[in-house]
């Protein structure tokens, strides 16, 4: 018997500043999910660790926004956060949050550690600093021109575009965020971790020690980061939301949220230990754990780099094993945004499809975006539904209920004879656990999960070649064998569904009757899951065909919401130089009717217009074929700037301009002026 293997899985604490959505799920919660449901499946003693990061200057720029304190910011998202992964089926063994006094203190003791060890450098420096607002910028305060690549709208700490970490100070006519005001630069003390001395040791560590078993995306950042040259960066902020720096001199200060959060993976280990009267120093001290952190793309350096050196620095504590990141999932094409609004959020997912969790993790674990960034839409969802989930898995279940149901009383018949096919499919159940587990262990979720597919495939073709709804009336006997191993085939399914559909997996459990101590390795090592003679429930349809309506309810959402974004955030030109009232007084505008219409031959944007201004009929020639049809405009009442000089379109003379602008949806429109205004009538 091997020995149970300690394991210590934690996943990036969501920011406590809005929901959580499919990204969330897809990137991070779900594969971290799976992962410690099948050490637990293997008898190994895992923990999955997590909570909400309820501090940095995100949180606090929402609290001035709303008008409420940061605390009450992260009390309200908290809630939703939690309950979101609750009904997920996210098993958390435990989730705190980095406002406890129990983490601020664990973080405190942390600091002080490495600030008695002399591990920090002291610095006073320059920074930025509003004067209205009376506060330095930190972050996410500031914003401005990213020096690396140029993109205007880069935070303080990192550009989005190029994924450069940056300071303020670095940023090309920084604003502060809070002002809207150019800050001026002031004098202040920070705490920094000379990163650049861990520079020889974490490069030996992770491209010597793990090149092997890190994923590629994960390396790359490394080497990218390392051989840009580490620097000192400051771990201290000078902001009132967060964690008091404890030491002398430092008041007003706070440590910096990247300081702060991956402690918080120890300190919800030790609330954990609280609640459950075990030990966790073993869970983050002893040598044999091994420890994981499950994360997005975005925080690699910070899980790779920053915290264990950290760890490192402090000298008590066990290093990552792993660091599975993923990239990230969009949605129909586009990134998903907290503040555009384009996201699947959980909560409101499941107000939408109630009982339907299992679906998105499916969908979900078949699409993560593991080794690129992957695009979720609901076509997609469909599809996998009603073709996977519902034609392959759930038919096989169905299948397998309701024949036993109706030949033996849903009683397991006891098989006479086994055929060489029989044979054939039990030996195949068993080697199932052991692939699906092996992916697993290497961070690939999709194949695992495609594999456990591929045993309800196995199931499917067993029954459509056998035809036991055929031999019943030919070969009664026979089909008690290939009923004696559908059943064994779905037993299987149902135990190994355990790390993928939680909630199938119960569904399945009920309705097979299955006994608790099946397990993983039960399923690789025993001939019989299921003995002949066992009393099976009552079937139970396990998915549900997901319509074309459905899909179209949520698509138009999704268009709603863009719509909503793009009037939002419709660009409005600046003003125009100054122009005297004379320059003014020379522009003849008119009103007019558009008697004629037709298209220019060869041109596709113009339409040759004859137009009554009042003052004469004339022709003129307007760009507008692409956005009306010359039937639609003729009677139009229009305005016609009608002293411009002519000029020749395409051999036709253009004796003034109609004047148009644009709807939210960037379609030309005629600016009308009423209809009772006669022709001819200037506009001033
Ligand atoms: O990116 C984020 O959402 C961060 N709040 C993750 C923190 S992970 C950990 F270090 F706490
Ligand atoms: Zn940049």
């Amino acid at each position: 018997m091997s020995q149970k293997q300690r394991y210590t899985i934690t996943a990036a604490l969501p920011y406590t500043n809005g929901p959580v959505h499919i990204g969330h799920l897809a990137g991070v919660y779900i594969p971290a999910d799976i992962f410690t449901r099948y050490q637990k499946a293997k008898g190994n003693d895992a923990i999955y660790i997590c909570g909400s990061d309820e501090h940095g200057v995100p949180i606090t720029i929402r609290a001035k926004k709303e008008g409420v304190t940061p605390q009450q910011v992260v009390d309200k998202y908290n809630v939703i956060i939690k309950k979101s992964f609750e009904d997920f089926g996210i098993a958390f063994d435990n989730y705190s949050r980095t406002s406890l006094p129990l983490h601020h203190q664990t973080a405190a003791d942390f600091f002080k550690k490495l600030y008695e060890d002399g591990k920090f450098i002291e610095q006073t420096t320059q920074q930025l600093y509003d004067e209205q607002e009376q506060q330095f910028l930190a972050d996410r305060f500031v914003t401005g021109t990213c020096p690396k690549c140029g993109y205007e709208h880069a935070y303080g700490d990192q550009c989005e575009k190029c994924g450069s970490s940056l300071s303020p100070m670095e940023l090309i006519n920084p604003v502060s965020t809070i002002s809207g005001n150019k800050p001026v630069v002031k004098e202040t003390k920070h705490w920094y971790l000379p990163l650049d001395q861990y520079e020889p040791w974490l490069r030996e560590w992770i491209l010597e020690g793990h090149k092997q078993d890190w994923k590629p995306n994960v390396l790359g950042q490394v080497k990218s980061w390392l051989d840009d040259g580490l620097r000192p960066r400051a771990v201290t902020r000078d902001l009132d939301w967060g964690v008091p720096v404890p030491v002398e001199g430092a008041e007003g200060k706070v440590l910096y949220v990247w300081f702060d959060a991956p402690i918080g993976y120890i300190s919800s280990t030790k609330e954990w230990s609280e609640k459950t009267g075990k030990d966790w120093q073993p869970y983050w001290k002893d040598e044999d754990t091994k420890l994981i952190h499950f994360i997005g793309k975005d925080n690699i350096v910070f899980h790779t780099i920053i915290f264990p050196a950290m760890l490192k620095a402090h000298g008590d504590y066990i290093l990552p094993e792993n660091v599975p990141a993923n990239e990230f999932l969009n949605l129909e094409g586009d990134k998903i945004s907290t503040s555009r609004n384009w996201a699947v959020w959980l909560h409101e997912y499941l107000e939408e499809f109630p009982g339907k969790q299992d679906v998105l993790r499916y969908v979900l674990t078949a699409n993560a975006p593991e080794t690129k960034d992957n695009d979720f839409t609901w076509k997609d969802f469909q599809i996998r539904n009603n073709s996977e989930l519902v034609g392959n898995l759930g038919n096989f279940i169905n299948r397998v209920m309701v024949l036993t149901k109706k030949y033996y009383d849903s009683i397991i018949p006891q098989p006479e004879t086994m055929t060489k096919t029989d044979e054939e499919v039990l030996a195949q159940i068993k080697i199932y656990p052991e692939k699906i587990g092996k992916l697993i262990e290497r961070y690939r979720f999709r194949e695992a999960l495609s594999e456990y597919m591929n045993l309800a495939r196995l199931g499917n073709k067993y029954l459509a070649d056998e035809e036991p709804w055929k031999q019943v009336k030919t070969n009664p006997e026979r089909v008690k064998s290939i009923m004696f191993v559908a059943n064994q085939i779905a037993a299987a399914l149902a135990v190994l569904s355990e790390v993928f559909l939680p909630f199938t997996a119960q569904k399945l459990k009920d309705m097979l009757q299955l006994p608790n101590e099946l397990t993983w390795d039960d399923v690789a090592q025993k001939d019989i899951l299921l003995p002949a003679g066992h009393q099976l429930g009552e079937p139970q349809l396990l998915f549900e065909k997901i319509d074309d309506d459905t899909v179209a309810k949520q698509v138009q959402k999704l268009l709603d919401t863009k719509k909503q974004n793009e009037l939002d955030n419709k660009a409005v030109d600046p003003q125009k130089d100054e122009i005297s009232f004379d320059d003014f007084m020379k522009m003849d505008i008119r009103t007019a009717t558009i008697l004629e219409a037709e298209k220019m031959p060869k041109a596709k944007k113009l339409l040759v217009l004859k137009v009554d201004t009042g003052i004469d009929q004339r022709t003129i020639v307007s760009g507008i074929a692409e956005h009306f049809k010359p039937e639609d405009i003729i009677g139009k009442k229009v305005l016609v700037l009608v002293n411009l000089k002519p000029r020749k379109l395409r051999g036709v003379e253009s004796q003034g301009m109609i004047l148009m602008t644009e709807n939210a949806e960037g379609k030309l429109v005629f600016v009308n002026p009423d209809e009772a205004v006669p022709n001819g009538m200037s506009i001033s």
